[in-house]
């Protein structure tokens, strides 16, 4: 048996996850209302599920299951199989250029040093709050075309949707601010079709795959989702890669001594700890048996990314934090047709955050011992609640 759910397991789970690859490949959790939940956890088996889109499917009616993705805010690609799901991402592939994506640096650049103006005379930062999570909101917002003086706004309306946000919020409360959300998106897109901008609100709005465009019901499911997608990911990418480095004070050091490793560290970073510990939710379309486990149509099928990542029969010394390491092959972004199209996006917006910090501040450390730290609860993120560091800039200090 092994419990996925405590904040002990949270604050490390590898040690569990690798006597699951060993033993258990394959493991159902069963809960109290009869749902069978599938965990794969070794780097081959994953693979498998995430390119077998005809037997692990994402739109639960394809299981069997009635009165799946009720909510109009989740009728979006991520919840979608083809062919809705292949007319929704070549529309979206279309926004998402990286010609796009590369031209958000500067604006990148230029929002982590003004969040870090903030702290700098202080000494201190919460990092989560005061950083990781404010940069991806801004970007997002900026990336979508949301106007400046809206930002706060759209913030708040979008943290209703986002987990976190929505904690302490009643159903009504989430429901109304929903509307508000939705009714907000659909002023700004009949003003973008009126007066079409560079940004992605207009590049959605124009959309057009064979005479097809994106209804408004789908274009502001869309919208949600890259909200969503767009900063619970990012927030830990940040905060966790912080975090490790402070651990690991070679790394640091050695990234310290040559910034231009930036890209090369961060994708060890995505390897070693991302923030995606498993796939969203694919449903059993039929049964099956693996590794002597007999799945069922209509079960649950979670693949474990942070284990797969882990898996020695793919990465050698997998358990050591090495941002030297050639190519480390993760699966933080996924594989297959749901492969993460945000993924350049997240890349700089990790890089620039990363590089701005250890640019701004020689010495960081951890503000409370580790042992203090809370990792978020659930399965799906992997990520620290706060993150507080003290920070020594003596050049800031002189001033
Ligand atoms: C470090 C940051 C990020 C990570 C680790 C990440 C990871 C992932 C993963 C693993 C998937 C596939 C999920 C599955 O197959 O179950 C995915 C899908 C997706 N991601 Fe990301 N993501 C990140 C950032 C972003 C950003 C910044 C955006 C948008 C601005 C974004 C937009 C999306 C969308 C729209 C999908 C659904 C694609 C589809 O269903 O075809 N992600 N992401």
């Amino acid at each position: 048996m092994f419990d996925l759910f405590t904040p002990q397991f949270k604050a490390c789970p590898f040690p569990t996850y690798a006597t699951m690859r060993e033993n258990a490949p394959v493991y159902g959790h069963t809960s109290p209302n009869g749902r069978t939940t599938w965990y794969i956890t070794r780097h081959a088996d994953v693979m498998m599920v995430l390119q077998d889109t005809d037997r692990f499917v994402k739109d639960s009616r394809h299981a069997g299951i009635k009165g799946g993705a009720a909510d109009p805010i989740n009728r979006n690609m991520l919840f979608a199989d083809p062919p809705d799901h292949t007319r929704l991402r070549a529309l979206v592939n279309q926004a998402f250029t990286p010609r796009r994506m590369n031209a958000m640096r500067p604006q990148i650049e230029q929002t982590a040093h003004r969040l870090l103006d903030q702290v700098e005379i202080e000494g201190k930062i919460e990092l989560i709050s005061q950083y990781a999570l404010p940069l991806p909101v801004t970007v997002i917002c900026q990336l979508l075309g949301v106007p400046a003086a809206d930002h706060d706004r759209v913030a708040v309306l979008s943290q209703s949707i986002i987990s976190a946000g929505a904690k302490g919020l009643s159903g009504r409360q989430r429901r109304q601010r929903m509307r508000e959300f939705v009714a907000y998106l659909h002023t700004l897109f009949r003003q973008r079709q009126q007066e079409p901008q560079d940004d992605l609100i207009t590049a959605l709005v124009q959309a057009e795959e064979n005479g097809d465009t994106l209804s408004e019901a789908e274009l502001s499911s869309m919208v949600a989702l890259l909200l969503v997608t767009g900063h619970e990911t990012t927030v830990n990418l940040i905060g966790n890669s912080v975090y490790n480095l402070l651990q690991h004070p070679a790394a640091l050091a050695q990234l310290r001594d040559d910034p231009t490793r930036i890209s090369a560290a961060l994708e060890e970073l995505l390897r070693y700890d991302g923030p995606v510990e498993t796939s969203t939710t694919r449903w059993a379309a039929v049964d099956l048996t693996l590794h002597g486990q007999a799945i069922k149509r209509g079960d649950v099928v979670r693949v474990v990314i942070t284990s797969a990542n882990r898996d020695p029969a793919v990465h050698e010394a997998a358990d050591q934090l090495d941002i030297a390491r050639p190519q480390p092959r993760h699966l933080q972004f996924g594989y297959g047709i749901h492969y993460c199209p945000g993924a350049p996006l997240a890349r700089i917006e990790g890089e620039v955050a990363i590089a701005a910090l250890l640019a701004r501040f020689p010495t960081i450390a951890l503000a409370v011992p580790t042992e203090q730290l809370r990792w978020k609860q659930g399965v799906l993120f992997r990520g620290l609640d706060t993150l507080p560091l003290t920070l020594a800039n003596p050049a800031a200090q002189k001033l």
